[in-house]
């Protein structure tokens, strides 16, 4: 598996106005974007090209991953070599190629962009909103790739999220498993309680075999009017094997403003700055 996407094409509209010049996926947690995260998930997995697409006129995330020859100098001059180092691994990614969404479509659409760029071979696929932490363990796209190449068929990364938050997400209906992998017989997006097949949802990482294109060529608008990727899967599996796989890790919902939030607190806490923020957190009056 050589190739991953990364959509981050969407109008952020959860985050406005904080989203209104610059794409959610630039919004910080602790020192990186959230993107970042995605893009070193997925080398860490062992992919060597990724496709980010993104929307028109929108250049932040290209130029977070370009070099940036002035502050490389500046740094350099001012000593500061760890910075300086932190910066020059960014533009050192593999290979990296920017697909434009014209219309804000769907995600499923978006991953329609990267057709031409994927060509006739398996592919990653990685929403960066779901911040993937398996710290001293597999990497989570890397856990799919190993069981994709074990079980020839696409896998998706899926968990069980309480009963009352099925309707945020695409949720599974699996039909026989072993262990962590589960064979999958539908897929339904963002179900009412009340339909929802099984509480396990699919969280943004997918490692999907290349008929997906034809099968996103003849989705039509799905759920909130949108072109879904859960609709394509559906479509999939009944042609091929689709699993679920139920990763080993922690995921982070940066998608959202609590989402975030909480996302920001906990990688904090395990982060570099962990001691002085506890000591803050202690301090704060949490009475109502
Ligand atoms: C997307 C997918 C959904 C999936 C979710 C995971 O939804 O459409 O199937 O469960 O990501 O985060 P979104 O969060 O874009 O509404």
């Amino acid at each position: 598996m050589r190739k991953a996407v990364l959509p981050a094409a969407g109008f952020g509209t959860r985050f406005l106005p904080a989203t209104k010049a610059i794409p959610k996926e630039i919004l910080p947690l602790v020192d990186r974007p959230i993107i970042q995260y995605a893009v070193e998930e997925a080398v860490a997995s062992g992919i060597e090209q990724i496709v980010i697409v993104i929307a028109n006129g929108r250049s932040a995330i290209e130029d977070h991953f370009d070099s940036h020859p002035a502050l490389e100098r500046w740094l350099e001059d001012h000593g500061d070599i760890e910075r300086l180092r932190s910066i020059r691994r960014l533009s050192e990614i593999g290979t990296m190629a920017f697909v434009h969404q014209k219309e804000q479509l769907g995600l499923g659409h978006a991953v329609l962009m990267a057709k031409d760029l994927i060509g006739d071979e398996p592919f990653a696929v990685l929403l960066s909103d779901d911040v993937m932490l398996n710290p001293g363990g597999t990497p989570v796209t890397r856990q799919l790739i190993e069981a994709h190449e074990a079980h020839r068929g696409s896998v998706v990364a899926v968990q069980q999220v309480p009963a009352d938050e099925v309707s945020r997400y695409g949720i599974v209906k699996p039909r026989r498993g072993e262990g962590r992998l589960w064979e999958l017989d539908d897929v339904i997006e963002k179900p009412a309680v009340a339909d929802a097949p099984s509480d396990l949802a699919v969280l943004g990482r997918y490692v999907l075999s290349p008929r997906i294109f034809d099968k996103l060529e003849q989705t039509t608008r799905g759920a909130g009017g949108e072109i879904q990727l859960t609709d394509a899967i559906r479509a999939l599996i009944s042609e091929q094997p689709v699993f679920g796989y139920q990763f080993e890790g922690l995921r982070h919902d940066a998608g959202t403003r609590l989402g975030w939030l909480k996302a920001t607190v906990s990688m904090t806490l395990e982060s570099d700055l962990a001691d002085e923020f506890r000591t803050f957190v202690r301090g704060l009056d949490l009475r109502h």
